[in-house]
């Protein structure tokens, strides 16, 4: 059976046999900030030091949130199942609360929101089909919406050219920041801006690891990089920026101990070796760092010196 990639996406990852039903996916397959570093979160806590709920969208295993110091109730939002041993301070759900008052945190979420495909022909951009077995067929023009979001935001040229429909991701920024009353929202995905689209899009696979040919049939994880420019404009006030600037505005530098330290005191030492590293990783230039940073707050406001570094 031929059907979109979104459609075939949907079905290969939250299908009740789907890739992400299964406790333990995004860690057994790939590495995200969170598994890099418990830094991670606490330096997306600094954004709201006093955040009365805390809200994890697309939780995966709930280690973002289990490595929080803080008081504030947590909430994990993710399809898949709950995973034993969770601390029991941590709620989980399949589904968006109605409402937030505090943090809201969205790493590696938009990326995995399924989108269609489509390829500029002699005759005009045609949906991209694929089968089950991953081949691919083209199939009709897209609807008049989706025309109008390539027009906007993904001008295609060249016959051969792909793009990515990133429509449902932008739907699913102007939600998820519609929900929260007071509060600070942040997304963290790779992506690109208008300037630079990659030519062929940038749909694929990964699997124990590795990356492969995007198949949908629940055997992989299937996702495609983040339009992120379109997203934030779904949602006026919502600032982009990179990882590496928003984590060095709250103090995450990645800089290495004094030797002196090796001296007078080596477990600090290693000790601050380690972070230096792990800091050094969220932050590099050609890896985590580059990822795009979606940032939205209302009714609060962010520490003094993220906004001096982060036009919010
Ligand atoms: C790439 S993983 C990231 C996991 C985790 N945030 C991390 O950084 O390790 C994306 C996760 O988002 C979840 N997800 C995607 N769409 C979702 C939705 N609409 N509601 C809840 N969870 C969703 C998937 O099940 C998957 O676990």
């Amino acid at each position: 059976m031929w059907v979109s990639w979104r459609a075939a996406a949907e079905r290969a990852l939250y299908a009740d046999d789907g890739f992400y039903r299964h406790a333990g996916q995004p860690a057994r397959h790939f590495r995200t900030s969170v598994h890099a570093s418990p830094l991670f979160g606490a330096a997306i806590l600094r954004l709201m030091p006093d955040a009365p709920q805390i809200v994890d969208v697309g939780a995966g295993n709930g280690e973002l949130l289990a490595a929080l110091d803080t008081d504030a109730r947590l909430l994990a939002v993710e399809k898949a199942p709950r995973p034993a041993g969770l601390p029991g301070r941590i709620s989980w759900a399949t589904e968006l609360p109605e409402s937030v008052d505090g943090l809201v945190v969205a790493n590696e979420w938009l990326d995995n929101i399924p989108v269609d495909v489509v390829e500029l022909t002699a005759g005009g951009p045609r949906l991209v089909l694929v089968s089950a077995d991953g081949t691919e067929r083209l199939g009709d023009a897209p609807g008049p919406d989706d025309l109008a979001w390539l027009e906007r935001w993904w001008p295609l040229t060249d016959v051969g050219q792909r793009a990515e429909i990133g429509r449902p991701r932008d739907d699913a920024w102007a939600d998820l920041t519609g929900r929260v009353r007071r509060g600070v929202v942040v997304a963290a995905d790779y992506g690109h801006t208008i300037e630079a689209r990659p030519f062929h899009g940038s749909l694929t696979g990964y699997q124990n690891g590795c990356q492969v040919s995007p198949v949908p049939d629940g055997s992989c994880d299937i996702t495609a990089h983040v339009a992120l420019d379109s997203c934030a404009a779904s949602t006026p006030g919502t600032a982009l920026t990179t990882q590496r600037d928003a984590l060095r505005a709250l103090g995450i530098l990645g800089a290495r101990p004094s030797v002196e330290v090796a001296r007078t005191d080596p477990p600090r030492y290693l000790r601050e070796l380690r972070q230096a590293g792990e800091e050094g990783e969220l932050i590099s230039r050609d890896g985590l760092g580059s990822f795009g940073w979606l940032v939205y707050s209302i009714d609060t406001c962010l520490p003094g010196a993220f906004s001096a570094r982060i036009a919010v």
